[in-house]
């Protein structure tokens, strides 16, 4: 299952970028949480990066003498007479876990550095224990500091980063902080036109994660690829006392026990059979207590055993050939506003989305919270991943490929061992060149290496052939590299009116099976008129008929993620009295109601259940 040099390749590989940004992810690291650190931060806007440059914009960090000036050290005026010209503790508050932009007004728009400031006490870590900070996501580049030390940075908004602060952390009065800043860069990921709001901020949890002096940092534990009874992954210890460990697997409900043993590295790969095992399906998700543990350290994890694969046209869970009724989804709250990031979040729209019929989401465009994973897992909802390499990204630049690179390995390190996981998606809408072909090609290469578990596709590009604009074909070369051949297309809203669907023919000569990524109309929720008046219901209704009837003929079919469930705040979006800011083609408004085309989609999935299940 995995080509144990290669692999140790990449883990040293992710730890030299551990070290230039930051270090490995914990596994399951909330059930490690011994304080949140989530509730009201202090915060300092900070535009011009008064509290990170001196007036030359040298960085403080370089200039000694100065550094009290940097609001990373939370310097507090010695005397009556001493300049200081900022105050965390007489600053205003934000809540975290939550963007800037939905919580004051005037940071609706913001897009620049916010420093962030949590004091904490920390009973002293006593025999042994290592202490780390856990975050979330934070949107866009994190400088993070403790007591006034810089722990390191991170970039990515939507995957979480851990710094160790054992040495660093007292019993009484530390102070975490952290620069966030989310301005958009042409060089970064996702790159500086997006079509979604730019929420800046610390977005998800931030915890204390505690662990013995040697724990068990990682753990991958999945079904191998086609096997019904063969268990395959590897763990990987951390601590001075790594090397020969004995590591005991135990499934209770399977009567499992099994151990290995750590090599130099504290390594050990995972790979016996058990029989028996029953598998996670969307109708039956079923989860197994997993308890690894060594002398010294002890963590548990629920996880689902299922087989994902394509075989010809067909995609196979569990060995059975099924169709992807399935919806695209925004990590947003657009009923109280802003990012999503917690469980009641992320109930709310995957309840929706079970109304629907759904059986999959697309989580669009980049990693959502682990909560939504985690809940899809409960739920039976398989699940698309998205990497944020998004339209025109700097395909020849090294650095924008490490940070997509950095991005997708800290996705999959996260939710490897979620079964709801089926499809890690490289890109969207990324037009076609050499440099493209090579940048997509390496991080598909790079998620296998990670995990040859699950399926690798992206929303390729389509188009009409030159002889007949009503034949639309995928010559995308990067089809090639693809378990599942995806593509958007919005015949009857961006590419003529509804009826053209009619008129169109797919041929796709490709024996993959092929997703519909994307397809979608505007309404605004409660606007009405006949079905070719642009922005009411009724239109959007007319849309998804003909649109549903069209994508029915190709063959290949065997998924659809429309998009959009619900109405997203995008800056893009300036219609006045129809658009205002938000794009408007949820099947369900920003104020949770549901429009006609939702039922529209609901009944196209009940016909499907009947043909597949
Ligand atoms: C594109 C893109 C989406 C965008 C949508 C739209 O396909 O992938 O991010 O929101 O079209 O135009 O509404």
């Amino acid at each position: 299952m995995f080509k144990l040099r290669s692999l140790l390749f990449f883990l040293a590989f992710g730890s030299f970028l551990g070290a230039r940004s930051q270090q490995s992810l914990i596994q399951n690291a909330s059930s490690r949480c011994i304080q949140t650190l989530n509730g009201k931060w202090n915060y300092i806007v900070d535009p011009y990066e008064m509290g990170y440059y001196d007036y030359r914009s040298v960085p403080y960090d370089e200039n000694p003498k100065q550094t009290d000036r940097a609001y990373y050290t939370n310097t507090k005026p010695k005397d009556k007479s001493e300049r200081i010209e900022y105050d965390f503790d007489k600053s205003p508050t934000l809540l975290v876990p939550r963007d800037w932009n939905s919580q004051k007004e005037n940071l609706f728009y913001y897009e620049g550095s916010v420093w962030y400031k949590k004091s904490f006490d920390y009973r002293k870590a006593g025999d042994g224990k290592r202490l780390f900070v856990y975050i979330g996501a934070a949107n866009y580049r994190s400088d993070i500091y403790l007591n006034g030390k810089k722990l390191g940075f991170h970039k990515g908004g939507f995957t979480p980063f851990n710094f160790e602060i054992t040495d660093l952390v007292k019993e009484k009065d530390n102070f975490l902080i952290l620069k966030v800043d989310n301005k958009r860069k042409a060089d970064e990921v996702p790159t500086l036109n997006t079509d979604w709001w730019n929420y800046g901020g610390i977005t998800r949890d931030v915890q204390l994660i505690e662990t013995p002096a040697t724990f068990i940092r990682d753990y991958f534990i999945q079904l191998k690829k086609s096997s019904s009874d063969n268990l395959g992954g590897y763990v990987q210890l951390d601590g001075n006392n790594k090397a020969g460990i004995s590591v005991e697997i135990s499934i209770p409900a399977l009567k499992v026990k099994q151990n290995i043993v750590t090599d130099a590295n504290g390594y050990a790969l995972i790979d016996f059979k058990v029989s028996g095992i029953k598998r996670w399906s969307t109708n039956d998700p079923f989860l197994y207590d997993i308890n690894l543990s060594t002398t010294e350290d002890k963590t548990t994890d629920r996880i689902g055993f299922r087989t994902i694969e394509t075989s010809g046209t067909d995609i196979l869970l569990n060995g059975k050939p099924l169709f992807l009724k399935g919806v695209s989804i925004h990590e947003e709250n657009a009923i109280r506003g802003g990012r999503a990031s917690s469980r009641e979040d992320a109930l709310m729209l995957l309840n929706w989305a079970k109304e629907l019929g759904c059986n999959f989401v697309r989580l669009a465009h980049y990693p959502h919270n682990e909560n939504i994973i985690r809940l899809a897992d409960e739920m039976g909802i398989l699940v698309w991943e998205e990497n944020p390499v998004y339209w025109t990204i700097q395909w020849k630049n090294p650095e924008t490929f490490a940070t997509a690179s950095s991005q997708l390995k800290e996705v999959i390190s996260r939710d490897k061992n979620r079964a709801a996981v089926i499809i890690w998606s490289m890109a969207n809408e990324t037009p076609v060149s050499d440099e493209r072909m090579s940048f997509l090609r390496r991080l598909a290469d790079t998620a296998r290496h990670f995990d040859n578990t699950r399926l690798i596709s992206a929303a390729l590009e389509q188009h009409a052939t030159k002889e007949n604009e009503m034949v639309r074909v995928i010559t995308d070369p990067f089809a090639e590299f693809v378990d599942i051949v995806s593509f958007n297309q919005y015949i009857g809203w961006y590419d003529g009116l509804p009826d053209k669907c009619s008129k169109i023919t797919w041929k796709i000569d490709i024996n993959k099976p092929v997703i519909i990524s994307e397809l979608g109309a505007d309404a605004l929720g409660g606007m009405h008129g006949d079905s070719l008046t642009r922005w009411s219901e009724e239109y959007q209704q007319y849309f998804y008929e003909q649109n549903l009837k069209m994508i029915s003929k190709i063959p290949q079919l065997r998924g659809t993620t429309p998009w959009i469930l619900v109405d997203f705040r995008s800056p893009r979006r300036v219609l006045p009295g129809i658009q205002d800011g938000w794009n408007r083609k949820g099947l369900i408004s920003e104020t949770g109601n549901k429009k006609l085309a939702f039922y529209t989609l609901k009944k196209f999935y009940e016909q499907i259940s009947l043909k597949y299940e």
